[in-house]
C-alpha cells in the first residue's frame, strides 16, 4: 500500500466535495493520484465533471484542466469504493438544535463504505469532530464488514486546517495532524500525506488528533469572545475598543490579535467547540469556556441591533420608518460564504423592528433573510445616500470606504473598516 501511494498508482477516493473536499481532491490530482469524487448534491458533481469550480480556493484553470485530463471526476454514489485504495471523508459535521453533534453525514458516509470495504483499504476523517468519533463511532460500523482495522484496513483522522481565503497558508503547507487508531493506519496515513503536505505532525492516537482541531476552534472563540466582551465593556465605558486593542497589541510578547466584531460565523467557530463539550460531559466535566464564549458571541448581533437602535435614535428616526444599507452577508471578508453568518442573523432582528432592508455584498448575489429573498444591491452613490443608516457587517477588501463615507448620511462599522478614512468622527459610529 505505502509504495502504491509513494508510486502514485493509488486511487484516491475523497467524499464530500465542498470548501474542504474540493481544494484537497485538487492538491492531490495535481501531483499525479487519481482523484474520484463522491458529492451527493447532483448540482455540484455535474459542475466538477464539467469542469466548474465552485470553490474560491480554487483555481478555475487548474480544475478544469485536471478534468481534461481525467485526473478527477465526480459520482453521486458509492458504486467505485471497492477500486479506491484511499478514501478521505470531508463531509459536514453540524449540531442540531440543542448545540449536540450531529454526526448523520458521518455516520452515513460510513455506512456506505463499509458495505463495500476491501483489504488493504485507508480510511481516513478530515471532518471536525469530538475525540473518539473515530474509534468509537466509526471503526464499529467499518468492522461489521468483518475486516479487521490494522490488520486488513487502516484508519486514521487528520483534521483539516484550511481558513478559507488565506493565500499565505494553503492546504498545501499548512502543517497537517494526524492521529491512527494503531501504529499501521499512522505509517500508511503518514506515507498518504506526505505526498502533498510539506509538514506533518503526528499524534500517538485518532482521539488526540481530534481533540488538536476542536482545541484550535475553542482557542479562537474563546479569544474573539474576550474581544468582543471588551467592545461591550468600552462601549458602556465609552472608549474606543479598536484604539484599546491596537495599543495592546503593540506588545511585542505574551500577546495576540483577536478583534471584536458583529458575532462569529462559518461552518467552524460557531459550532465545533460545542462537540468538545458535549464530550466532556461523558465525564461529568463541564467545559466552562466553552460556554461562556458561545453565549457572549451569540449576543453580539443582538448587541449590534441595539446599537443600530440607538444610532438611528440619535437621528431622530424610527427603527420602522429606516432604511437600512447592510455592508457584506458573508461572515468573514472577501468570500462568499454566508453559513451562520452574524450579518443574517442581524438582519432578521432589524426586520423584525420593521426596517427597510436591503444589501450589498460583492460576494453574494443573492440570499435569503426571514425566509424572503433579497438581491445584492449595486453600491451606487444613490443607493447608499437614501439610506439613514449604513451598516458595514463584513470588512470586504475590495469596497471604497472612503467613498462609502463620503456618500453616506451615517455608517455603522462592526469591523473597523474605516479606520483609514479622514475625519469619520462625523459620521461613523464604531462597535
Ligand atoms: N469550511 C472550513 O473552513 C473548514 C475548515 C476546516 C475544517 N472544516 C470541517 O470540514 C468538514 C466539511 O466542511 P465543509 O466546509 O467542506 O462543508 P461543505 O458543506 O462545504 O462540504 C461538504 C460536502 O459534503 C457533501 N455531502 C454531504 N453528505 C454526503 C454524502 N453522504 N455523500 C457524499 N457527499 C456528501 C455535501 O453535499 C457538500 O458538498 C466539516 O466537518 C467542517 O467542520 C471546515
Amino acid at each position: 500500500m505505502i509504495e502504491k501511494i509513494q508510486n502514485r498508482r493509488a486511487i484516491i477516493g475523497v467524499v464530500g466535495l465542498g470548501y474542504v473536499g474540493l481544494p484537497f481532491a485538487v492538491e492531490k490530482a495535481k501531483v499525479g493520484f487519481q482523484v474520484i469524487g463522491i458529492e451527493q448534491n447532483p448540482r455540484r458533481a455535474g459542475k466538477i465533471n464539467a469542469g466548474e469550480n465552485y470553490i474560491a480556493d480554487v483555481k478555475d484553470e487548474e480544475l478544469r484542466d485536471l478534468v481534461d485530463r481525467g485526473l478527477i471526476r465526480a459520482e453521486e454514489d458509492f458504486n467505485s469504493v471497492p477500486g479506491m485504495d484511499v478514501i478521505v471523508i470531508c463531509v459536514p459535521t453540524p449540531l442540531d438544535k440543542n448545540l449536540s453533534p450531529d454526526l448523520r453525514y458521518v455516520i452515513n458516509v460510513t455506512n456506505e463504505i463499509a458495505r463495500r470495504l476491501r483489504p488493504g483499504q485507508l480510511i481516513s476523517l478530515e471532518s471536525t469532530t469530538y475525540p473518539g468519533t473515530t474509534e468509537e463511532v466509526m471503526l464499529p460500523i467499518l468492522e461489521t464488514s468483518g475486516l479487521q482495522v490494522e490488520r486488513d484496513f487502516f484508519l486514521c483522522h487528520s483534521p483539516e486546517r484550511v481558513d478559507p481565503g488565506n493565500r499565505r497558508y494553503t492546504t498545501k503547507n499548512t502543517n497537517k495532524v494526524l492521529g491512527g487508531v494503531g501504529p499501521n493506519s499512522l505509517a500508511v496515513g503518514q506515507a498518504f500525506y506526505e505526498q502533498t503536505i510539506q509538514h506533518m505532525v503526528p499524534v500517538s492516537s485518532a482521539r488526540a488528533a481530534e481533540l488538536v482541531k476542536v482545541f484550535e476552534n475553542t482557542f479562537r472563540a474563546v479569544n474573539i469572545a474576550l474581544v468582543n466582551e471588551l467592545a461591550l465593556l468600552c462601549d458602556k465605558m465609552n472608549l474606543n475598543v479598536w484604539e484599546v486593542l491596537d495599543a495592546a497589541f503593540t506588545k511585542p510578547f505574551g500577546i495576540m490579535p483577536f478583534y471584536p466584531g458583529p458575532g462569529v460565523g462559518g461552518h467552524c467557530i460557531p459550532l465545533d467547540p460545542h462537540y468538545l463539550e458535549w464530550k466532556a460531559r461523558e465525564f461529568n466535566f463541564t467545559t466552562r469556556f466553552i460556554g461562556l464564549a458561545g453565549e457572549v458571541n451569540r449576543r453580539m448581533p443582538e448587541f449590534v441591533r441595539e446599537k443600530v437602535v440607538r444610532t438611528l435614535n440619535e437621528m431622530g428616526k424610527a427603527p420602522s420608518r429606516a432604511r437600512i444599507l447592510v455592508i457584506g452577508m458573508a461572515y468573514k471578508k472577501d468570500l462568499g460564504d454566508y453559513r451562520e453568518s452574524p450579518a443574517l442573523k442581524i438582519a432578521e432582528l432589524l426586520l423584525q423592528d420593521g426596517a427597510e432592508l436591503s444589501y450589498h455584498d460583492p460576494y453574494i448575489e443573492e440570499l435569503h433573510i426571514a425566509g424572503q429573498l433579497y438581491k445584492s444591491v449595486p453600491l451606487a452613490a444613490e443607493t447608499v445616500q437614501e439610506a439613514d443608516l449604513v451598516l458595514i457587517a463584513t470588512d470586504h477588501s475590495n469596497i471604497d470606504y472612503r467613498w462609502l463615507v463620503n456618500q453616506a448620511r451615517r455608517v455603522l462599522d462592526t469591523r473597523n473598516a474605516t479606520r483609514d478614512v479622514p475625519s469619520r468622527e462625523e459620521k461613523v459610529v464604531l462597535l
